[in-house]
């Protein structure tokens, strides 16, 4: 890759390789911008098979959390963190883990506060514990509010009642069929929080036992993975990975509205153009699923619970503001919403 021309094209501010290697230790912070406060965003641990695909997904995960925090109207910036694993199947356990996360703690107090790293895949509160006892700019501690995934889930699901009033003009969700893709924590909290408003649920997950819990505590019907995407449904929530609307899913999909948690959905942004194409409309899905980073406002910007849980009620209002910019500038809800957070870190950068 060549880095000068990456960070022209996506405008990050500062990428910083660490390593120790008495640690073990081979680390990227990438602060894609701070325009608007501390760069947020978590810290992945992951098997890469290339110190280039490693850099590649830091640049572009930080830049989605700019673009994810800044719509929120959270006053962070974006960033993210990956930790190079040298083997895929062994993560490393007991004291190595302690010594790789202690390490990475020293790294990010080195930047006095510009990064405050966070759980994401592959790590766990308990390890943020162990970079707290290196720093203090660190959040998704065990004594915050906890796991994001039920506040990601609200958040999609105030983003499904707006779609329902801009498409069906009433934002209740009694009667409407949801097809999730993937039950696990996201994906299943999803499903209590539908089927407690009156939606039908289709569900599918490659773990069977998830598939059978949903079905038989909220009625839901299995479908297989495969499947999900061809089903008749009013909405399709990708829950499980990203990059699945593509060339060959986004013909096949039979629902009027996509919404749903997984990051980085479509494949290539023309994808947004697409479905658009089909009449399907597709919720950018930084704004949907914000609601976990939003729940870290409590442990990061010390706001109260009922502030953090008004403003993920709010992406109901975002949902709908994206949608009335996207009509009335003949584009997607998918540019709209980059053109938001773009004007937006602009009139900062100018104060
Ligand atoms: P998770 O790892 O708990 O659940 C993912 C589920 O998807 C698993 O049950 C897995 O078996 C299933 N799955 C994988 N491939 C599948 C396929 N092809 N078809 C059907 N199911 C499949 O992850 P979690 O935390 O629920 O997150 C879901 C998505 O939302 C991820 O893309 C994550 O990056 C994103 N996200 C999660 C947030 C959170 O608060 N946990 C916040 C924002 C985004």
């Amino acid at each position: 890759m060549n880095l000068l021309h990456a960070l022209d094209e996506l405008g990050h501010e500062q990428v910083t390789v660490c390593r120790d290697s008495a640690a073990n230790y081979l680390g990227i912070i990438a602060l894609h911008s701070t325009a608007l406060g501390p760069a947020v965003g978590g810290t992945r641990l992951w098997h890469y098979p290339s110190f280039d695909a490693a850099l590649t997904d830091v640049l572009r995960l930080s830049r989605a959390m700019t673009y994810k925090n800044a719509l929120a109207g959270l006053p962070f910036g974006g960033g993210k963190g990956v930790l190079m694993t040298p083997a895929p199947a062994a993560p490393p356990a007991g004291p190595a883990r302690e010594t790789l996360f202690r390490a990475h703690g020293r790294f990010v107090e080195r930047l006095h506060g510009l990064y405050i790293a966070g759980e994401d895949v592959g790590t766990t509160p308990a390890d943020m514990a162990m970079v707290a006892e290196e720093t203090r700019h660190v959040a998704g501690l065990t004594t915050g509010v906890g796991d994001p995934a039920p506040f990601t889930a609200r958040g999609v699901c105030r983003a499904m009642q707006a779609v329902a009033s801009v498409l069906w003009g009433r934002d209740d969700l009694e009667g409407r069929t949801v097809a999730i893709q993937g039950l696990g924590s996201v994906g299943t909290h999803l499903a209590e929080a539908l089927a407690a408003r009156g939606a039908r649920l289709l569900v599918s997950d490659l773990d069977p036992t998830r598939v059978d819990h949903v079905v038989s505590e909220l009625r839901a019907v299995a479908i297989a993975p495969a499947n999900v995407v061809d089903v008749p449904v009013d909405i399709f929530a990708p829950c499980a990975l990203g990059g699945v609307l593509d060339d060959e899913t986004v013909p096949r999909l039979r629902a009027q509205a996509v919404v749903g948690a997984a990051n980085n959905q479509l494949l290539e942004p023309r994808h947004g153009d697409a479905l658009a194409a089909r009449e399907i409309l597709y919720i950018p899905d930084y704004a949907a699923n914000a609601g976990g980073v939003i729940s870290g406002s409590v442990d990061i910007a010390g706001w109260d619970r009922g502030k953090m849980e008004a403003a993920i009620d709010r992406i109901y209002d975002t949902v709908l503001e994206i949608c009335s910019k996207a009509r009335a500038a003949h584009t997607t809800p998918a540019r709209a919403a980059d053109r938001m957070v773009e004007d937006r870190i602009a009139q900062a950068r100018q104060r």
